[in-house]
Parts: structure tokens; C-alpha cells; sequence
């Protein structure tokens, strides 16, 4: 019998599955279970944005186009940009990606390789630990800690595993799964941080709109970086106006590496499919209102949840500042793999392991909030009815 795998390359034998699968494929078909383990929202994407791409299919737009991006959403984003945080963005810095977890393979691509370090703060999204390690670069997990406060970024720890071997620090904030947002004083330190060693920062803010004090952003590093310093921004459509399926996100960067980009791109997916494009034009311009009544929706959901939780006095945690996840663990529960698939079958909901999301994830779950307050309210009654010892089936 041939032996496929022992040809194929150890980093792409290596890649590891993804620790959230095991317990969706355990509860997939459960009949009324209330699938919260995914990090998308329920809400379909708005009409205004579908219409766009069926205006651009009807009208023929179905062939190759820029590899960049088509410059009426290079400037789309621009003008997104320049409304979000002030001041003056050219087209030239936008680069338009199918996804942004493409975006952040373009990144990395672009930084690291075999022999190169990136450093990633943990609990992090397990995707870009496995998109450096396919890459052939290794991760250097840098465990945030968790205190009455919530998650800490430890700064000095994270100058302390800088070699020379570094190319990268990827900071993802607000952060999925623990909902941690950087401040600006942060935010700063870790650029300082970045300035002094000559490393880049891959700055993923997919979540910046999604924020739980009121404001209409996460504190972002286009606060305290210029254009001179060394930071690629990640982003996507898919969160912000309720895109999951379209894959289409894009890369901010300095327009001196635009040809590299461009080349990366043309080297996988060679453009994002123009309607797509149409849409996504539209979502920018057109899509404030639905965004302000997303964040409202799962704010209320946040409080439902959070207000429910903390009454069974079993649950630890601290309410998330940004992104819509609850990361929480269970007193008396330490294998939450295990407690993942329990609550499948004793609670009728599915929520992620925090093993999935790196070793300092041990003893959590993660709970994705994005939906609408009367499913929320279910889901957090089951849970607390579950933790008040009263298991019950959905
Ligand atoms: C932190 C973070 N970055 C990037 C992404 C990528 O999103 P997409 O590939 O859907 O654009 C996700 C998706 O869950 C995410 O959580």
C-alpha cells in the first residue's frame, strides 16, 4: 500500500486539527442544541450588501480582476479608515484578501519562514500559531495571565523571549477567545517594544468595532504608530457586517511592500472575485446602521449572559471588554474538553474547550454571545441551571 502521508512535508503533517472540531462533530445533529461554539453571529448577512453582488453578477462582472483590489474598495476602505480614526489614509496602503485568516497567511508569509520566531500572547485563535508552524517558522507562546482584574499582557515577558531570531509579534485585540483589550498605554509598549528590537507587529483588530464600554472602537494601534513604523494590520469583513461565508478581508500596510503583497497574492488566490468586491464597497459605506445594531444586540445578550452566569457564583470570570466571547471556567471543573462534550449532552449547548486556544486556555470554555438576547437567555439558563446542578436535555 502506498504510503501518501510520509512524502508530504512535516509542517504540513504537523498542522494540528482544529481543538474545537472534536466537540462540534459530537453535537452537530443534536436537536435543539444552541450551538454557541463557532465565533460568528446569527444574524444573515444585510440585503443592501447581497444586493450589490447580484447587481455586479447581473451586470457581468465575472472575470479576473486587480490583485490588490478593485480601486473603487481600495478607496472604499480609505474612506472607512479615515471616518474610524481620523486623519488621512491613501488607497495605496489597502490590499484586499479572500478572508482574513488569508490575510493573516499573506502576513506572515510575507515575515516569517524556516528558522524565524513569531511571538503570539496566548490564549490566542489556534489559526495563527498553525499558520506560522505551516509556514515553517516556530511560535513562541507567551502566556497572559488571569487575576481578579481579567487577562494581562505582561509586556517584559513578552521583551523577554525577543531574539534574534524574531520577526513578528502578532497581538490580536480585542482578543478571541479571552475578549482582552489592549489599552493605548498597551498598545504603545508593545510598539516601543517592537521600534527598539526592529520587529513587526501583525496587528489582527477583526473585533475592534465590537467593544462593551460604549465606545465606537477598541483602542487600535493606528493610535500610537505612524507610517514609519513596521505594523500590518488583519482584518475582515466577516464580523462586522455579518460576512462569515463571503471570505473577503483585507491587509493595511505600508505601501513599500505593496508589490510583495501583490505577488503573494497573485501566488494563491490571484484576486477576490469582483462581486464580492461590489459587496464589500457596499458593507463599508452603506453598513453603519447595521453595525450599531449588532453591537446593540449582542451588548444586551453580554449583560444577559454575564448578569446570569455570575448569580450560580459557580462560573469564573471577568465580563469581557471587547469581542463576543465569554471565556470562563467552572469550579470543580479542570478537563474542559471533557466538560465540553458533557454540557452537549446534559445542558443542550455547545461551547469550545479552552484547551483549543493554547495551554493557558487549561480550565476554560469559550462561549460566543453573538446572538440575539431571547436565544442568549435560553442558553444562559441552561447553563446556569446545569452549574446549580439541575443538568437538564434541551
Ligand atoms: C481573531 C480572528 N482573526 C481573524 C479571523 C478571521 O476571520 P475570517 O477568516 O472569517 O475573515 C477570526 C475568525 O474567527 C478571528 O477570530
Amino acid at each position: 500500500m502506498t504510503d501518501f502521508l510520509a512524502t508530504l512535508r512535516p509542517e504540513a503533517l504537523g498542522a494540528p486539527p482544529s481543538g474545537i472540531v472534536e466537540v462540534m462533530n459530537y453535537g452537530r445533529r443534536r436537536e435543539g442544541l444552541i450551538p454557541l461554539w463557532a465565533g460568528e453571529g446569527d444574524l444573515p448577512t444585510p440585503a443592501f450588501v447581497c444586493e450589490a453582488a447580484t447587481r455586479s453578477l447581473a451586470a457581468g462582472e465575472t472575470f479576473y480582476t486587480w490583485q490588490r483590489g478593485i480601486p473603487e474598495l481600495r478607496a472604499a476602505l480609505a474612506r472607512y479608515h479615515e471616518r474610524l480614526y481620523g486623519g488621512t489614509f491613501a488607497p495605496e496602503r489597502f490590499f484586499v484578501t479572500a478572508s482574513g485568516m488569508q490575510a493573516i497567511q499573506i502576513a506572515l508569509t510575507a515575515l516569517a519562514g524556516p528558522g524565524d520566531e513569531v511571538l503570539v500572547p496566548s490564549p490566542a485563535w489556534p489559526n495563527f500559531a498553525a499558520a506560522v508552524g505551516v509556514r515553517g517558522a516556530r511560535v513562541v507562546d507567551v502566556p497572559m495571565t488571569f487575576g481578579n482584574r481579567g487577562w494581562i499582557l505582561d509586556v517584559e515577558r513578552l521583551a523577554d523571549v525577543v531574539t534574534p531570531a524574531t520577526k513578528a509579534i502578532f497581538l490580536n485585540s480585542p482578543c478571541n477567545p479571552t475578549g482582552w483589550t489592549a489599552t493605548r498605554e498597551e498598545l504603545a509598549s508593545v510598539l516601543a517594544l517592537a521600534r527598539e528590537r526592529g520587529i513587526w507587529i501583525v496587528a489582527d483588530e477583526v473585533y475592534g468595532r465590537f467593544v462593551w464600554d460604549g465606545s465606537a472602537r477598541a483602542p487600535s494601534f493606528h493610535d500610537v504608530a505612524g507610517p514609519e513604523d513596521r505594523v500590518i494590520f488583519v482584518n475582515t469583513f466577516s464580523k462586522n457586517w455579518a460576512m462569515t461565508g463571503w471570505r473577503v478581508g483585507w491587509i493595511e500596510a505600508p505601501p513599500e511592500i505593496g508589490d510583495v503583497l501583490e505577488n503573494l497574492i497573485q501566488y494563491s488566490t490571484s484576486g477576490v472575485a469582483v462581486f464580492v468586491q461590489r459587496a464589500a464597497v457596499a458593507a463599508l459605506d452603506h453598513g453603519e446602521g447595521f453595525l450599531a445594531h449588532q453591537v446593540a444586540r449582542i451588548a444586551e445578550s453580554r449583560e444577559i449572559l454575564t448578569a446570569t452566569l455570575a448569580a450560580t457564583g459557580r462560573a469564573r470570570f471577568v465580563a469581557p471588554v471587547g469581542a463576543f466571547y465569554l471565556f470562563f471556567g467552572v469550579e470543580g471543573e479542570d478537563d474542559t474538553s471533557r466538560l465540553g462534550l458533557r454540557l452537549v449532552d446534559e445542558a443542550g449547548i455547545g461551547l469550545a474547550p479552552g484547551t483549543a486556544f493554547g495551554a493557558a486556555g487549561n480550565g476554560f470554555l469559550r462561549l460566543c454571545f453573538a446572538r440575539g438576547p431571547e436565544s442568549m437567555r435560553e442558553a444562559s439558563r441552561r447553563l446556569a441551571d446545569w452549574l446549580n446542578g439541575r443538568p437538564q436535555r434541551a
